[in-house]
C-alpha cells in the first residue's frame, strides 16, 4: 500500500541538527496472478522516504518505482517479464523460445539508493537491475539512468556492487560484471568493469551522464562483489571462490524452456568452490593500473566495514593497506523466497559472520589477518567521516541467541554495546543508518536510524539512537497497520528535503 503522512507520531525528541530525507528501497510485491517470484531479490521495488523538516516534523512517503517490469507484470496480472530469478509464465515452449530472444529491461531497482552528481541525482538500483532514477522531492521516477558512454556496448553490466562515494572527490563508484561475448569463437567471456561517475556530472535528473572506465579485470571465474571499498589511492575489490555457475544457469533456463517451470534462485547462480583462494585487488582509482593481486584464504563475505591505508609491516615504515570485512567460512542461506515466508525470518537474514582485518603489505606483497573470534555480526555501517581511514566504531545487527540486536563494535578494545532498550520479544530492528552529527569530528557523533517492526502488531517504527550513549532520542511511529517489509541499505540526505 502507498501511502503519503504529513506529521507522524514522534515519541521523544529529535536532535535540532537532525534534518534531511532517510531513503529506503526494498521489494514488495511478490505474486501477480497466480504467479509467485522464485526470490526475494524479484519483489517490485518500492521506495521509502522519512522527511524531517525544519520544525521537527517528520514526513513519510512510499511509492512504487515505475518500471517497465512492474508496469508489464501488473498489466498482464502474471509474471510477464523475466526477473533476476524469476522468469515469466508462458503457456507454450514456442511462445517460450520466442521470448528468449528478447532482451530483458531490467528494470527492478529494490536494494541500494545513493546520489551522484555531487549528492543532487538519486539512484536506486539492485544485483539484478539497471540503474534508477528518482526525483527525491516526490519519489517519482525518472527512468533508467541517461548513460552515453559505450562501457556497456559488449555486453550487460549486471551484479553491481554497492556504490561507494570518494568523501574527498564526490565521485560515484562500483563495478559490475559484464557478459562479453568472444566475437573469435562465440564463448561467453565475462570481465569485471569497473567505472564512477565524476562528481561534476549534470545536475538535473535525466540529463546524460558520461562514466569514467576505470578499468576491466578478466577472469576466468568471476565471483558478484557486493560491496567494495575505497582508500585514499585504491578501489579495492575481493573476489571470492563463489563463481557464477554457468551450467546451473543453464539448466534452470532448458527446464524452463521445456516445462515453463522456473526453480533457480541466486544461490544456484553460483557454486562454491573452496578449493580456491580469495583474490584482493588494489585498483589505482585515478589511473586503472592493477598492483600485483593478494591471495588470502577462502572465505564468503557481503559486507566490507571500511578500508585504508598505513604505515605498517616489520619495522612500521612499509606501505600497507586495512580492510575489516566480515567474513563467514562458507555462503550463509541466500534469499529463496518460499523459505523466506515459511521460515524464521532471523535465520533467513542470515545471522552473522566473524569481523576480520587484513593488512596488505604493498612492499613485500604479503597478507595477514586477524580475527575477532565469537563475534557474529552483519550489515555494517561506520560514520562516513571515517570512511577510508582507520575506524574505531562500527554499527550494525548482531544475531543473539536468535534475537536480533542492532550493536556499536569498538574494534580498539573488542566491546560490543548492545541497544539497551529494545524488547527483545517483539522487536525486530534491521541495519542501522549511522548520521554524523554536523561541526563534530568525533567518530561516534552522531544518531543511528533503524527501522524496526513490532512483530506482533506488524507495526513499525523508526528509532533514532544516540551513536556514543546508545541511548535513545526518539522513536518514529509509522501509521498503524502500515507493513513495512525488509529492506535494503538506506541512505541519509543531511539537509535535503
Ligand atoms: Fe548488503
Amino acid at each position: 500500500m502507498t501511502i503519503q503522512v504529513d506529521n507522524l507520531r514522534v515519541e521523544g525528541t529529535l536532535p535540532a541538527w537532525l534534518r534531511g530525507s532517510l531513503v529506503h528501497a526494498g521489494p514488495a510485491k511478490f505474486e501477480f496472478g497466480d504467479d509467485e517470484f522464485v526470490d526475494w531479490v524479484d519483489g517490485q521495488a518500492m521506495l521509502y522516504r522519512i522527511r524531517i523538516k525544519d520544525n521537527g516534523v517528520c514526513e513519510y512517503t512510499n511509492k512504487w518505482l515505475d518500471t517497465s517490469n512492474h508496469r508489464a507484470h501488473r498489466e498482464g496480472g502474471r509474471i510477464t517479464v523475466r526477473e533476476t530469478c524469476s522468469r515469466p509464465s508462458i503457456p507454450t515452449i514456442w511462445e517460450r523460445i520466442a521470448y528468449m530472444f528478447q532482451p530483458p529491461d531490467n528494470e527492478n531497482g529494490n536494494l541500494h539508493i545513493s546520489q551522484f552528481g555531487g549528492n543532487s541525482r538519486c539512484i536506486s538500483m539492485s544485483v539484478g537491475s539497471s540503474l534508477m532514477e528518482f526525483t527525491l522531492e516526490d519519489l517519482g521516477t525518472v527512468g533508467k539512468v541517461n548513460f552515453k558512454d559505450d562501457i556497456a556496448d559488449m555486453g550487460p553490466l549486471i551484479f553491481h556492487a554497492e556504490p561507494h562515494v570518494d568523501g574527498a572527490t564526490g565521485e560515484w563508484y562500483t563495478c559490475a560484471i559484464q557478459l562479453k561475448i568472444s566475437p573469435e569463437d562465440m564463448g561467453l567471456k565475462p570481465e569485471y568493469v569497473v567505472y564512477s561517475i565524476p562528481a561534476d556530472t549534470q545536475p538535473e535528473p535525466g540529463a546524460p551522464v558520461y562514466r569514467r572506465l576505470i578499468t576491466r579485470v578478466q577472469t576466468e571465474y568471476p565471483s558478484p562483489v557486493h560491496t567494495i571499498g575505497l582508500t585514499d589511492r585504491f578501489f579495492i575489490m575481493i573476489q571470492i571462490p563463489y563463481p557464477l555457475n554457468w551450467d546451473g544457469m543453464l539448466n534452470a533456463e532448458g527446464k524452463w524452456l521445456m516445462t515453463g517451470k522456473y526453480e533457480g534462485n541466486l544461490n544456484d547462480y553460483n557454486t562454491w568452490q573452496p578449493e580456491r583462494p580469495t583474490i584482493i585487488r588494489l585498483i589505482d582509482k585515478v589511473t586503472g593500473e592493477q598492483l600485483p593481486v593478494f591471495e588470502t584464504f577462502p572465505f564468503f563475505f557481503f559486507h566490507v566495514i571500511n578500508t585504508w591505508e598505513e604505515k605498517g609491516g616489520a619495522d612500521g615504515t612499509q606501505d600497507c593497506v586495512f580492510i575489516d570485512v566480515v567474513c563467514y567460512e562458507e555462503p550463509p542461506v541466500g534469499f529463496p523466497l518460499r523459505q523466506a515466508r515459511s521460515g524464521d525470518v532471523e535465520d533467513w537474514r542470515g545471522g552473522g559472520g566473524e569481523v576480520k582485518r587484513f593488512c596488505l603489505n604493498l612492499a613485500t606483497g604479503e597478507s595477514t589477518c586477524s580475527g575477532w573470534p565469537d563475534n557474529c555480526f552483519d550489515e555494517p555501517k561506520i560514520n562516513p567521516k571515517v570512511s577510508g581511514q582507520r575506524q574505531r566504531f562500527s554499527y550494525g545487527v548482531i544475531d543473539d541467541n536468535g534475537m536480533l540486536r542492532i550493536t556499536k563494535q569498538d574494534h580498539e578494545t573488542h566491546e560490543v554495546v548492545k541497544w539497551g532498550t529494545q524488547d527483545v520479544s517483539r522487536e525486530l530492528p534491521w541495519q542501522p543508518v549511522f548520521v554524523p552529527m554536523p561541526y563534530s569530528d568525533k567518530e561516534d557523533a552522531g544518531v543511528l536510524l533503524s527501522w524496526v517492526r513490532d512483530q506482533p502488531t506488524g507495526d513499525s517504527f523508526c528509532v533514532v539512537l544516540d551513536a556514543e550513549t546508545f541511548e535513545e532520542h526518539a522513536r518514529i511511529h509509522f501509521p498503524e497497520g502500515h507493513h513495512l517489509p525488509l529492506h535494503g541499505h538506506g541512505h541519509w540526505m543531511q539537509g535535503q528535503i
